[in-house]
């Protein structure tokens, strides 16, 4: 069976992606993040897929994506700040020996350029947004993640060194 050799979780605009991305280049393997599984097989952004369907539809879509990645992509996974909310995928990360949560406080959060852009769940008030979903979802990141890589003031390459060290 193939399972991914990392999986990051974290709050939306932690540089999952971009992080997950340095990892596979580094580890010489490939790099998966599940919103463009998503994207790419429903032909709409995540943004649209909101608006027409609603997040319910969302949820349905990313717990799919993320069962069919862990059971089977290798390399370098990330998942969605939000995939952590279903209780089914917490199990199946749960059973995973490197699920990464990278993490970060709310005023990196608000300092990263393009936080709010195409992130419907940050519409209106980005830092209050950030900060109730935060409060809700640590202890599920903390649930599932067998490691936490805190972010704040380091760059990707710093980030990728960590979790390098951590994993
Ligand atoms: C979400 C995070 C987004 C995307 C969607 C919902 C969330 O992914 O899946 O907008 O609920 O936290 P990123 O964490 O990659 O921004």
């Amino acid at each position: 069976m193939t399972a991914p050799l990392i999986v990051l979780v974290g709050p939306m605009g932690v540089g999952k992606s971009t992080v997950g991305a340095l990892l596979a280049q580094r580890l010489r393997c490939a790099f998966w993040d599940t919103d463009d599984v998503i994207v790419a097989a429903e032909g709409r952004s995540v943004a649209d897929i909101f608006t027409e369907e609603g997040e319910e539809r969302f949820r349905a879509l990313e717990k799919d994506a993320v069962a069919t990645a862990l059971a089977e992509h290798d390399g370098v996974l990330a998942l969605g700040g939000g995939a952590v909310l279903d209780a089914g995928t917490r199990r199946l990360l749960a059973a995973h020996p490197a699920v990464v949560h990278l993490s970060m406080g709310v005023e990196e959060a608000v300092g990263r350029a393009g936080l709010a852009t195409a992130r419907p769940l940050l519409a209106g008030d980005p830092r209050e947004r950030w900060q109730e979903l935060a409060e809700a979802r640590t202890p599920l990141y903390a649930e599932v993640a067998r490691v936490v890589v805190a972010t704040d003031g380091r760059t990707p390459e710093e980030v990728a060194d960590a979790v390098l060290d951590a994993a």
